[in-house]
Protein backbone atom coordinates (compact mmCIF):
# COMPACT_ATOMS: atom_id res chain seq x y z
CA UNK A 1 0.00 0.00 0.00
CA UNK A 2 0.62 3.90 -0.01
CA UNK A 3 3.72 6.00 1.43
CA UNK A 4 6.95 3.54 1.82
CA UNK A 5 9.55 6.32 2.25
CA UNK A 6 12.01 3.70 2.82
CA UNK A 7 15.30 4.24 1.12
CA UNK A 8 15.84 2.24 -1.91
CA UNK A 9 18.70 -0.04 -2.77
CA UNK A 10 20.47 0.14 -6.31
CA UNK A 11 21.92 -2.68 -7.86
CA UNK A 12 25.19 -1.63 -8.85
CA UNK A 13 27.21 -4.97 -8.50
CA UNK A 14 26.82 -8.72 -8.34
CA UNK A 15 23.32 -9.52 -9.76
CA UNK A 16 21.61 -12.15 -10.98
CA UNK A 17 18.63 -12.45 -13.03
CA UNK A 18 16.47 -14.70 -13.61
CA UNK A 19 14.18 -14.99 -16.62
CA UNK A 20 11.44 -17.14 -16.12
CA UNK A 21 9.60 -18.21 -19.39
CA UNK A 22 12.74 -18.29 -21.72
CA UNK A 23 11.74 -19.87 -24.21
CA UNK A 24 8.88 -17.41 -24.78
CA UNK A 25 7.74 -14.61 -26.92
CA UNK A 26 7.80 -11.52 -24.23
CA UNK A 27 11.64 -13.06 -23.55
CA UNK A 28 12.63 -13.46 -27.53
CA UNK A 29 10.64 -9.81 -28.49
CA UNK A 30 11.25 -7.78 -25.16
CA UNK A 31 12.74 -9.03 -22.11
CA UNK A 32 16.65 -10.36 -24.00
CA UNK A 33 16.24 -7.62 -26.19
CA UNK A 34 15.77 -5.08 -23.27
CA UNK A 35 18.65 -6.69 -21.34
CA UNK A 36 20.91 -6.64 -24.02
CA UNK A 37 20.38 -2.88 -25.13
CA UNK A 38 21.50 -2.36 -21.00
CA UNK A 39 24.33 -4.28 -21.51
CA UNK A 40 25.70 -2.19 -24.69
CA UNK A 41 24.98 1.16 -23.14
CA UNK A 42 26.62 -0.30 -20.34
CA UNK A 43 23.91 0.07 -17.36
CA UNK A 44 23.83 -3.41 -15.89
CA UNK A 45 25.19 -3.65 -12.93
CA UNK A 46 28.89 -5.06 -13.01
CA UNK A 47 29.23 -8.51 -12.46
CA UNK A 48 25.64 -9.50 -14.05
CA UNK A 49 25.00 -13.05 -14.58
CA UNK A 50 21.86 -13.68 -16.33
CA UNK A 51 19.67 -17.42 -16.35
CA UNK A 52 16.95 -18.20 -18.56
CA UNK A 53 14.66 -20.76 -17.40
CA UNK A 54 11.88 -23.04 -19.01
CA UNK A 55 10.19 -26.19 -19.04
CA UNK A 56 11.76 -26.75 -22.46
CA UNK A 57 15.02 -29.12 -22.32
CA UNK A 58 17.56 -26.80 -24.36
CA UNK A 59 21.19 -27.20 -24.25
CA UNK A 60 23.43 -23.78 -23.16
CA UNK A 61 24.73 -23.24 -26.47
CA UNK A 62 21.41 -23.89 -28.29
CA UNK A 63 20.37 -21.33 -26.04
CA UNK A 64 23.07 -18.84 -26.34
CA UNK A 65 22.83 -19.23 -30.64
CA UNK A 66 19.13 -18.58 -29.79
CA UNK A 67 19.32 -15.41 -27.55
CA UNK A 68 21.83 -14.04 -29.91
CA UNK A 69 19.14 -14.72 -32.95
CA UNK A 70 16.96 -11.73 -31.01
CA UNK A 71 19.60 -9.47 -31.70
CA UNK A 72 20.36 -6.59 -34.24
CA UNK A 73 23.87 -6.20 -35.04
CA UNK A 74 24.50 -4.19 -37.46
CA UNK A 75 28.18 -3.68 -36.79
CA UNK A 76 30.95 -5.32 -36.02
CA UNK A 77 30.95 -3.41 -32.48
CA UNK A 78 27.41 -4.83 -32.20
CA UNK A 79 28.35 -8.12 -32.59
CA UNK A 80 30.87 -8.39 -30.48
CA UNK A 81 29.06 -7.12 -27.83
CA UNK A 82 26.66 -9.49 -28.34
CA UNK A 83 29.11 -12.13 -27.80
CA UNK A 84 30.04 -10.66 -24.57
CA UNK A 85 26.37 -10.45 -23.43
CA UNK A 86 25.80 -14.38 -24.44
CA UNK A 87 28.51 -14.83 -22.49
CA UNK A 88 27.01 -13.99 -19.37
CA UNK A 89 23.78 -16.25 -19.65
CA UNK A 90 22.83 -19.57 -18.80
CA UNK A 91 20.03 -21.91 -18.90
CA UNK A 92 18.43 -23.90 -16.23
CA UNK A 93 15.24 -25.74 -17.23
CA UNK A 94 12.39 -27.27 -14.71
CA UNK A 95 8.72 -27.00 -13.46
CA UNK A 96 7.32 -24.03 -12.55
CA UNK A 97 5.85 -25.53 -9.16
CA UNK A 98 8.27 -28.81 -8.19
CA UNK A 99 10.77 -27.99 -5.12
CA UNK A 100 12.96 -30.13 -7.07
CA UNK A 101 13.56 -27.56 -10.10
CA UNK A 102 13.82 -24.62 -7.57
CA UNK A 103 16.58 -26.26 -5.72
CA UNK A 104 18.26 -26.95 -8.78
CA UNK A 105 18.14 -23.39 -9.82
CA UNK A 106 18.89 -22.58 -6.44
CA UNK A 107 22.37 -24.31 -6.78
CA UNK A 108 22.96 -22.27 -9.80
CA UNK A 109 22.25 -19.56 -8.57
CA UNK A 110 24.32 -20.08 -5.50
CA UNK A 111 27.48 -20.96 -7.45
CA UNK A 112 27.50 -17.74 -9.80
CA UNK A 113 27.37 -15.72 -6.19
CA UNK A 114 30.30 -17.81 -4.80
CA UNK A 115 32.35 -15.22 -6.17
CA UNK A 116 29.80 -11.99 -4.54
CA UNK A 117 29.69 -10.29 -1.82
CA UNK A 118 26.34 -9.36 -2.20
CA UNK A 119 22.80 -11.13 -3.38
CA UNK A 120 20.73 -9.30 -5.29
CA UNK A 121 18.25 -11.30 -7.34
CA UNK A 122 16.00 -10.00 -9.86
CA UNK A 123 13.18 -12.74 -10.73
CA UNK A 124 11.78 -11.63 -14.21
CA UNK A 125 8.03 -13.66 -14.81
CA UNK A 126 7.49 -13.70 -18.61
CA UNK A 127 5.59 -16.17 -18.14
CA UNK A 128 1.21 -17.05 -18.55
CA UNK A 129 -0.94 -15.53 -15.64
CA UNK A 130 -1.76 -19.26 -14.80
CA UNK A 131 1.53 -19.82 -13.54
CA UNK A 132 2.74 -16.28 -11.52
CA UNK A 133 1.30 -17.74 -8.35
CA UNK A 134 3.24 -21.68 -8.45
CA UNK A 135 6.64 -19.54 -9.20
CA UNK A 136 6.54 -16.38 -7.05
CA UNK A 137 5.36 -18.81 -4.39
CA UNK A 138 8.57 -21.39 -5.22
CA UNK A 139 10.88 -18.25 -5.39
CA UNK A 140 9.82 -17.12 -2.27
CA UNK A 141 10.01 -20.73 -0.54
CA UNK A 142 13.60 -21.37 -1.83
CA UNK A 143 15.56 -18.29 -3.51
CA UNK A 144 14.97 -15.62 -1.58
CA UNK A 145 17.78 -14.36 0.42
CA UNK A 146 15.96 -12.97 3.09
CA UNK A 147 18.50 -10.71 5.43
CA UNK A 148 21.51 -11.46 3.15
CA UNK A 149 20.21 -10.01 0.19
CA UNK A 150 17.81 -8.25 -2.14
CA UNK A 151 15.21 -9.96 -3.78
CA UNK A 152 13.08 -8.43 -6.71
CA UNK A 153 10.10 -9.80 -8.54
CA UNK A 154 8.89 -8.41 -12.22
CA UNK A 155 5.62 -9.55 -13.14
CA UNK A 156 3.81 -8.98 -16.09
CA UNK A 157 0.20 -8.12 -17.37
CA UNK A 158 -2.63 -9.05 -17.39
CA UNK A 159 -2.41 -8.40 -13.26
CA UNK A 160 -6.43 -10.13 -13.21
CA UNK A 161 -9.32 -10.49 -15.84
CA UNK A 162 -11.39 -8.38 -13.26
CA UNK A 163 -11.91 -6.86 -9.72
CA UNK A 164 -12.63 -10.21 -8.36
CA UNK A 165 -9.50 -12.02 -9.81
CA UNK A 166 -7.03 -9.44 -9.49
CA UNK A 167 -8.07 -9.13 -5.73
CA UNK A 168 -7.39 -13.20 -5.70
CA UNK A 169 -4.08 -12.51 -7.50
CA UNK A 170 -2.98 -9.72 -5.12
CA UNK A 171 -4.04 -11.99 -2.21
CA UNK A 172 -2.22 -14.89 -3.61
CA UNK A 173 0.93 -12.67 -3.83
CA UNK A 174 0.69 -10.36 -0.91
CA UNK A 175 2.17 -12.96 2.27
CA UNK A 176 5.20 -14.09 -0.03
CA UNK A 177 6.16 -10.73 -1.51
CA UNK A 178 5.73 -6.84 -0.41
CA UNK A 179 4.89 -4.05 -2.61
CA UNK A 180 8.65 -2.97 -2.26
CA UNK A 181 9.73 -6.10 -3.80
CA UNK A 182 7.01 -6.25 -6.90
CA UNK A 183 7.57 -4.87 -9.60
CA UNK A 184 4.03 -4.85 -11.75
CA UNK A 185 4.99 -3.79 -15.45
CA UNK A 186 3.04 -1.55 -17.74
CA UNK A 187 5.64 -0.69 -20.96
CA UNK A 188 3.43 2.15 -21.26
CA UNK A 189 4.99 3.87 -18.38
CA UNK A 190 8.35 3.19 -19.67
CA UNK A 191 7.70 5.30 -22.85
CA UNK A 192 9.39 8.58 -23.55
CA UNK A 193 6.78 10.61 -23.99
CA UNK A 194 4.80 9.09 -21.09
CA UNK A 195 7.61 9.51 -19.16
CA UNK A 196 7.37 13.32 -20.13
CA UNK A 197 4.12 13.94 -19.12
CA UNK A 198 4.95 14.93 -15.70
CA UNK A 199 8.19 17.01 -16.12
CA UNK A 200 6.13 18.76 -19.56
CA UNK A 201 2.94 19.39 -17.04
CA UNK A 202 4.17 20.72 -14.36
CA UNK A 203 7.67 22.17 -14.91
CA UNK A 204 5.95 24.56 -17.79
CA UNK A 205 3.73 27.29 -16.19
CA UNK A 206 2.27 28.62 -19.52
CA UNK A 207 0.75 24.83 -19.99
CA UNK A 208 0.46 23.89 -16.14
CA UNK A 209 -1.71 27.09 -15.62
CA UNK A 210 -4.64 26.20 -18.32
CA UNK A 211 -4.80 22.65 -17.44
CA UNK A 212 -8.18 22.52 -16.29
CA UNK A 213 -11.88 22.82 -17.03
CA UNK A 214 -12.33 26.28 -17.53
CA UNK A 215 -9.66 26.19 -20.53
CA UNK A 216 -9.96 22.33 -22.05
CA UNK A 217 -12.75 21.62 -24.14
CA UNK A 218 -12.17 17.16 -24.32
CA UNK A 219 -8.83 15.42 -23.89
CA UNK A 220 -8.39 12.05 -26.44
CA UNK A 221 -5.97 8.91 -25.27
CA UNK A 222 -5.90 7.09 -28.98
CA UNK A 223 -4.27 4.05 -29.58
CA UNK A 224 -4.63 2.74 -33.31
CA UNK A 225 -3.08 -0.60 -34.41
CA UNK A 226 -2.76 -0.94 -38.32
CA UNK A 227 -3.13 -4.83 -37.99
CA UNK A 228 -5.22 -7.67 -36.43
CA UNK A 229 -5.24 -10.59 -34.20
CA UNK A 230 -4.06 -12.63 -36.75
CA UNK A 231 -2.73 -15.71 -34.79
CA UNK A 232 -3.28 -14.72 -31.87
CA UNK A 233 -7.40 -14.40 -31.88
CA UNK A 234 -7.89 -17.11 -29.52
CA UNK A 235 -6.13 -15.20 -26.58
CA UNK A 236 -7.81 -12.07 -27.64
CA UNK A 237 -10.95 -13.60 -27.65
CA UNK A 238 -11.32 -13.69 -23.75
CA UNK A 239 -9.96 -10.53 -23.41
CA UNK A 240 -10.46 -7.79 -25.80
CA UNK A 241 -8.97 -4.28 -26.66
CA UNK A 242 -10.71 -2.97 -23.13
CA UNK A 243 -8.57 -5.07 -20.99
CA UNK A 244 -5.71 -5.79 -23.68
CA UNK A 245 -4.55 -1.77 -24.00
CA UNK A 246 -7.31 0.25 -22.23
CA UNK A 247 -7.56 -0.91 -18.53
CA UNK A 248 -3.79 -0.63 -18.08
CA UNK A 249 -2.09 1.19 -20.80
CA UNK A 250 -4.36 3.82 -21.90
CA UNK A 251 -5.52 4.39 -18.24
CA UNK A 252 -2.00 5.06 -16.80
CA UNK A 253 -1.56 7.79 -19.27
CA UNK A 254 -4.88 9.21 -18.57
CA UNK A 255 -3.57 9.11 -14.96
CA UNK A 256 -0.28 11.19 -15.73
CA UNK A 257 -2.46 13.72 -17.53
CA UNK A 258 -5.45 14.04 -15.58
CA UNK A 259 -3.33 13.85 -11.37
CA UNK A 260 -2.97 16.84 -9.41
CA UNK A 261 0.77 17.67 -8.62
CA UNK A 262 2.46 15.21 -6.81
CA UNK A 263 4.57 16.68 -3.52
CA UNK A 264 7.55 14.84 -5.01
CA UNK A 265 9.11 12.60 -7.32
CA UNK A 266 9.00 9.94 -4.85
CA UNK A 267 7.65 7.00 -6.38
CA UNK A 268 4.50 6.84 -3.62
CA UNK A 269 3.84 10.56 -3.89
CA UNK A 270 3.30 9.97 -7.42
CA UNK A 271 1.56 6.96 -7.15
CA UNK A 272 -0.93 8.67 -4.03
CA UNK A 273 -1.89 11.31 -6.82
CA UNK A 274 -2.72 8.38 -9.67
CA UNK A 275 -4.76 6.65 -6.99
CA UNK A 276 -6.52 9.69 -5.61
CA UNK A 277 -7.53 10.64 -9.38
CA UNK A 278 -8.87 6.96 -9.96
CA UNK A 279 -11.33 6.85 -7.26
CA UNK A 280 -12.64 10.08 -9.00
CA UNK A 281 -13.67 8.50 -12.08
CA UNK A 282 -16.98 7.45 -12.79
CA UNK A 283 -17.08 3.21 -13.20
CA UNK A 284 -18.06 2.55 -17.05
CA UNK A 285 -21.14 1.84 -18.10
CA UNK A 286 -22.87 1.06 -21.46
CA UNK A 287 -23.87 4.77 -21.93
CA UNK A 288 -20.17 5.87 -22.48
CA UNK A 289 -18.61 3.81 -24.99
CA UNK A 290 -18.91 2.83 -28.56
CA UNK A 291 -17.81 -0.78 -29.32
CA UNK A 292 -16.56 -2.26 -32.37
CA UNK A 293 -15.25 -5.51 -34.44
CA UNK A 294 -13.35 -5.57 -37.72
CA UNK A 295 -14.70 -7.11 -41.03
CA UNK A 296 -13.04 -7.36 -43.25
CA UNK A 297 -11.45 -5.08 -45.91
CA UNK A 298 -13.60 -3.19 -48.17
CA UNK A 299 -11.07 -4.52 -50.70
CA UNK A 300 -11.05 -7.98 -49.41
CA UNK A 301 -7.61 -8.48 -49.16
CA UNK A 302 -7.39 -8.12 -45.62
CA UNK A 303 -9.91 -10.76 -43.08
CA UNK A 304 -12.39 -10.06 -40.54
CA UNK A 305 -11.71 -11.00 -36.64
CA UNK A 306 -13.94 -13.87 -37.03
CA UNK A 307 -12.06 -15.26 -39.76
CA UNK A 308 -9.28 -16.20 -37.68
CA UNK A 309 -9.47 -20.18 -37.52
CA UNK A 310 -9.06 -19.67 -33.40
CA UNK A 311 -12.44 -17.31 -33.64
CA UNK A 312 -15.79 -19.00 -32.90
CA UNK A 313 -18.17 -17.35 -35.73
CA UNK A 314 -20.08 -15.82 -34.03
CA UNK A 315 -17.60 -13.68 -31.67
CA UNK A 316 -18.36 -10.56 -30.19
CA UNK A 317 -15.15 -10.10 -29.04
CA UNK A 318 -14.55 -6.59 -29.11
CA UNK A 319 -11.38 -5.15 -31.35
CA UNK A 320 -12.54 -1.52 -30.64
CA UNK A 321 -13.61 0.65 -28.25
CA UNK A 322 -14.16 4.40 -27.15
CA UNK A 323 -15.03 5.30 -23.64
CA UNK A 324 -16.31 8.55 -21.90
CA UNK A 325 -14.53 8.76 -18.80
CA UNK A 326 -15.78 11.17 -16.31
CA UNK A 327 -13.21 12.69 -13.59
CA UNK A 328 -15.89 13.82 -10.64
CA UNK A 329 -13.15 16.59 -9.29
CA UNK A 330 -13.09 20.45 -9.00
CA UNK A 331 -10.16 20.30 -11.85
CA UNK A 332 -11.71 17.99 -14.41
CA UNK A 333 -15.77 18.19 -13.86
CA UNK A 334 -17.57 18.02 -17.51
CA UNK A 335 -14.30 17.53 -19.36
CA UNK A 336 -14.73 14.63 -21.26
CA UNK A 337 -12.16 12.09 -21.05
CA UNK A 338 -12.52 9.64 -24.45
CA UNK A 339 -10.27 6.35 -24.89
CA UNK A 340 -10.17 4.94 -27.77
CA UNK A 341 -8.16 2.13 -28.93
CA UNK A 342 -8.47 -0.18 -31.89
CA UNK A 343 -6.86 -3.30 -34.23
CA UNK A 344 -6.88 -3.53 -37.57
CA UNK A 345 -7.44 0.85 -38.13
CA UNK A 346 -5.84 2.83 -40.84
CA UNK A 347 -2.57 3.59 -39.05
CA UNK A 348 -0.38 2.64 -36.54
CA UNK A 349 -0.55 5.49 -34.18
CA UNK A 350 -1.27 6.52 -30.27
CA UNK A 351 -1.32 10.11 -28.74
CA UNK A 352 -2.91 12.28 -26.19
CA UNK A 353 -5.09 15.06 -27.97
CA UNK A 354 -5.79 18.24 -25.58
CA UNK A 355 -8.41 20.32 -27.37
CA UNK A 356 -8.93 24.00 -25.85
CA UNK A 357 -12.28 25.72 -25.87
CA UNK A 358 -13.20 27.88 -28.43
CA UNK A 359 -11.08 31.43 -28.45
CA UNK A 360 -14.03 34.52 -27.37
CA UNK A 361 -15.64 35.85 -30.18
CA UNK A 362 -16.49 39.06 -31.59
CA UNK A 363 -12.91 40.11 -32.56
CA UNK A 364 -12.65 36.82 -34.94
CA UNK A 365 -16.02 34.78 -36.45
CA UNK A 366 -15.14 31.53 -35.94
CA UNK A 367 -11.67 30.08 -35.48
CA UNK A 368 -10.54 26.55 -35.11
CA UNK A 369 -9.75 25.47 -31.42
CA UNK A 370 -6.24 25.45 -29.87
CA UNK A 371 -4.80 21.65 -29.50
CA UNK A 372 -1.70 20.14 -27.82
CA UNK A 373 -1.00 16.77 -29.05
CA UNK A 374 1.66 14.71 -27.37
CA UNK A 375 2.57 12.14 -29.99
CA UNK A 376 3.69 8.91 -27.94
CA UNK A 377 4.28 6.45 -31.14
CA UNK A 378 5.89 6.38 -33.75
CA UNK A 379 7.82 9.48 -34.14
CA UNK A 380 7.54 11.27 -30.64
CA UNK A 381 6.65 14.70 -30.75
CA UNK A 382 4.70 17.59 -29.13
CA UNK A 383 3.31 19.55 -30.75
CA UNK A 384 0.64 23.02 -30.46
CA UNK A 385 -2.31 23.79 -32.93
CA UNK A 386 -1.98 27.50 -32.71
CA UNK A 387 -3.95 30.58 -34.87
CA UNK A 388 -1.71 33.07 -36.52
CA UNK A 389 -1.53 35.40 -38.67
CA UNK A 390 -0.65 34.06 -42.38
CA UNK A 391 2.27 36.41 -42.56
CA UNK A 392 2.61 39.56 -45.34
CA UNK A 393 -0.09 41.97 -46.16
CA UNK A 394 -3.02 39.12 -45.74
CA UNK A 395 -5.25 39.72 -41.91
CA UNK A 396 -6.61 36.35 -42.14
CA UNK A 397 -5.71 34.11 -39.48
CA UNK A 398 -4.59 30.30 -40.14
CA UNK A 399 -3.64 27.64 -38.04
CA UNK A 400 0.19 26.54 -37.80
CA UNK A 401 2.12 24.26 -35.69
CA UNK A 402 4.49 24.85 -32.44
CA UNK A 403 6.22 21.59 -33.27
CA UNK A 404 8.34 19.73 -31.53
CA UNK A 405 9.18 16.63 -32.89
CA UNK A 406 12.33 14.72 -31.28
CA UNK A 407 14.45 13.60 -34.02
CA UNK A 408 14.77 16.55 -35.33
CA UNK A 409 15.11 18.42 -32.02
CA UNK A 410 16.99 15.84 -30.87
CA UNK A 411 19.47 14.32 -33.24
CA UNK A 412 21.32 11.92 -32.62
CA UNK A 413 19.77 11.10 -29.13
CA UNK A 414 18.81 7.66 -28.36
CA UNK A 415 15.61 7.08 -26.74
CA UNK A 416 15.56 3.90 -25.34
CA UNK A 417 13.13 1.19 -25.59
CA UNK A 418 10.42 0.97 -22.93
CA UNK A 419 11.68 -2.37 -21.79
CA UNK A 420 15.49 -1.16 -20.91
CA UNK A 421 13.94 1.85 -19.35
CA UNK A 422 12.27 -0.08 -17.18
CA UNK A 423 14.36 -2.68 -16.31
CA UNK A 424 16.74 -0.29 -15.60
CA UNK A 425 14.41 1.52 -13.08
CA UNK A 426 14.05 -1.87 -11.24
CA UNK A 427 17.64 -2.69 -10.91
CA UNK A 428 17.72 0.80 -9.45
CA UNK A 429 15.13 -0.44 -7.38
CA UNK A 430 12.33 3.12 -8.12
CA UNK A 431 8.96 2.39 -8.12
CA UNK A 432 7.46 5.51 -9.80
CA UNK A 433 6.81 3.84 -13.20
CA UNK A 434 5.28 0.45 -11.87
CA UNK A 435 1.95 -0.33 -10.88
CA UNK A 436 1.09 -0.31 -7.49
CA UNK A 437 -1.52 -2.96 -6.13
CA UNK A 438 -4.08 0.10 -5.01
CA UNK A 439 -3.94 1.07 -8.32
CA UNK A 440 -4.86 -1.87 -9.60
CA UNK A 441 -7.94 -2.15 -7.61
CA UNK A 442 -9.51 1.03 -8.41
CA UNK A 443 -8.72 0.84 -11.36
CA UNK A 444 -10.88 -2.51 -12.03
CA UNK A 445 -13.53 -0.95 -10.17
CA UNK A 446 -13.82 1.22 -12.51
CA UNK A 447 -13.75 -1.37 -15.83
CA UNK A 448 -15.35 -4.42 -14.04
CA UNK A 449 -19.32 -3.34 -14.19
CA UNK A 450 -19.04 -2.13 -18.24
CA UNK A 451 -16.84 -5.50 -19.20
CA UNK A 452 -19.30 -7.66 -16.89
CA UNK A 453 -21.92 -6.09 -18.73
CA UNK A 454 -20.92 -6.56 -21.97
CA UNK A 455 -19.80 -9.87 -21.37
CA UNK A 456 -23.09 -10.91 -20.19
CA UNK A 457 -25.74 -9.15 -21.94
CA UNK A 458 -25.57 -11.34 -25.76
CA UNK A 459 -28.29 -8.42 -27.07
CA UNK A 460 -24.58 -6.25 -26.93
CA UNK A 461 -23.12 -6.77 -30.09
CA UNK A 462 -20.15 -4.90 -31.28
CA UNK A 463 -20.58 -2.63 -34.48
CA UNK A 464 -18.50 -3.43 -37.41
CA UNK A 465 -15.99 -1.46 -39.08
CA UNK A 466 -13.68 -2.62 -42.34
CA UNK A 467 -10.43 -3.62 -41.59
CA UNK A 468 -7.95 -0.92 -42.24
CA UNK A 469 -10.95 2.02 -42.12
CA UNK A 470 -9.98 5.24 -39.74
CA UNK A 471 -13.25 4.00 -36.60
CA UNK A 472 -16.50 2.57 -36.54
CA UNK A 473 -18.88 4.60 -38.48
CA UNK A 474 -21.07 6.11 -35.20
CA UNK A 475 -17.33 7.77 -33.75
CA UNK A 476 -17.64 11.39 -35.03
CA UNK A 477 -21.17 11.43 -33.90
CA UNK A 478 -19.85 9.88 -30.52
CA UNK A 479 -17.25 12.27 -29.94
CA UNK A 480 -18.97 15.62 -31.16
CA UNK A 481 -21.70 14.62 -28.90
CA UNK A 482 -19.08 14.80 -26.22
CA UNK A 483 -17.66 18.57 -27.34
CA UNK A 484 -15.04 17.69 -29.79
CA UNK A 485 -14.78 19.85 -32.44
CA UNK A 486 -12.78 18.71 -35.43
CA UNK A 487 -10.67 21.42 -36.92
P1 LIG B 1 4.29 -17.51 -23.87
O1 LIG B 1 2.98 -18.15 -24.18
O2 LIG B 1 5.30 -17.42 -24.94
O3 LIG B 1 4.86 -18.28 -22.59
C1 LIG B 1 6.15 -18.08 -22.04
C2 LIG B 1 6.74 -19.43 -21.67
O4 LIG B 1 5.98 -19.96 -20.59
C3 LIG B 1 6.67 -20.43 -22.79
O5 LIG B 1 7.82 -20.38 -23.59
C4 LIG B 1 6.54 -21.73 -22.06
O6 LIG B 1 7.84 -22.16 -21.71
C5 LIG B 1 5.84 -21.36 -20.78
N1 LIG B 1 4.41 -21.71 -20.85
C6 LIG B 1 3.53 -21.46 -21.83
N2 LIG B 1 2.31 -21.91 -21.54
C7 LIG B 1 2.40 -22.45 -20.32
C8 LIG B 1 1.48 -23.08 -19.46
N3 LIG B 1 0.20 -23.23 -19.80
N4 LIG B 1 1.91 -23.53 -18.28
C9 LIG B 1 3.18 -23.37 -17.92
N5 LIG B 1 4.10 -22.79 -18.71
C10 LIG B 1 3.73 -22.32 -19.88
O7 LIG B 1 3.97 -16.09 -23.23
P2 LIG B 1 4.55 -14.67 -23.56
O8 LIG B 1 6.02 -14.74 -23.56
O9 LIG B 1 3.86 -14.14 -24.75
O10 LIG B 1 4.03 -13.83 -22.30
C11 LIG B 1 4.54 -13.99 -21.00
C12 LIG B 1 3.80 -13.01 -20.08
O11 LIG B 1 4.00 -11.69 -20.54
C13 LIG B 1 2.29 -13.23 -20.07
O12 LIG B 1 1.80 -12.95 -18.80
C14 LIG B 1 1.78 -12.21 -21.08
O13 LIG B 1 0.47 -11.83 -20.81
C15 LIG B 1 2.76 -11.07 -20.83
N6 LIG B 1 2.92 -10.19 -21.97
C16 LIG B 1 3.35 -10.66 -23.19
C17 LIG B 1 3.53 -9.79 -24.25
C18 LIG B 1 4.08 -10.25 -25.56
O14 LIG B 1 4.34 -9.41 -26.42
N7 LIG B 1 4.27 -11.55 -25.79
C19 LIG B 1 3.25 -8.33 -24.11
C20 LIG B 1 2.84 -7.95 -22.78
C21 LIG B 1 2.69 -8.85 -21.76
P3 LIG B 1 8.18 -23.67 -21.37
O15 LIG B 1 7.10 -24.54 -21.89
O16 LIG B 1 9.50 -23.88 -22.04
O17 LIG B 1 8.27 -23.64 -19.89
C1 LIG C 1 0.28 -5.14 -25.41
C2 LIG C 1 -0.98 -5.69 -25.99
O1 LIG C 1 0.16 -4.99 -24.03
O2 LIG C 1 0.53 -3.86 -25.99
C3 LIG C 1 -0.88 -5.81 -27.49
O3 LIG C 1 -1.21 -6.98 -25.44
C4 LIG C 1 -0.52 -4.47 -28.09
O4 LIG C 1 -2.11 -6.25 -28.06
C5 LIG C 1 0.71 -3.93 -27.39
O5 LIG C 1 -0.25 -4.68 -29.46
C6 LIG C 1 1.03 -2.52 -27.85
O6 LIG C 1 2.27 -2.13 -27.36
P1 LIG C 1 3.18 -1.15 -28.21
O7 LIG C 1 4.35 -0.91 -27.33
O8 LIG C 1 3.50 -1.85 -29.48
O9 LIG C 1 2.34 0.06 -28.45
Amino acid sequence: MSSNRAPVTEFTKDTVIVVFGASGDLAKKKTFPALFGLFTEDLLPSNTSIIGYARSPIELEDFRKRISSYFKTPTPELEQKAKDFVALCTYVSGNYDKDESFLNLLSHVESIEEKHETKNRLFYLAVPPSVFLPVATQLKKHLHPGDSGVARVIVEKPFGHDLASSEELQKGLAPLWTEEEIFRIDHYLGKEMVKNILPFRFSNQFINAAWNKDNIANIQISFKEPFGTEGRGGYFNDIGIIRDVMQNHLLQVLCLIGMERPVSTNAEDIRDEKVKLLRAVQPLSMDDVILGQYGASEDGTKPAYVDDETVPKDSRAVTFAALHMQIHNERWEGVPFILRAGKALDQAKVEVRIQYKDAAKGMFNSLPRNELVIRIQPSESIYAKMNSKLPGYSTKNIVTDLDLTYHDRYEGIRIPEAYESLILDCIKGVHSNFVRDDELKVSWKIFTPLLHEIENNKDIVPEIYPYGSRAPESLPKFLSERNYRRG
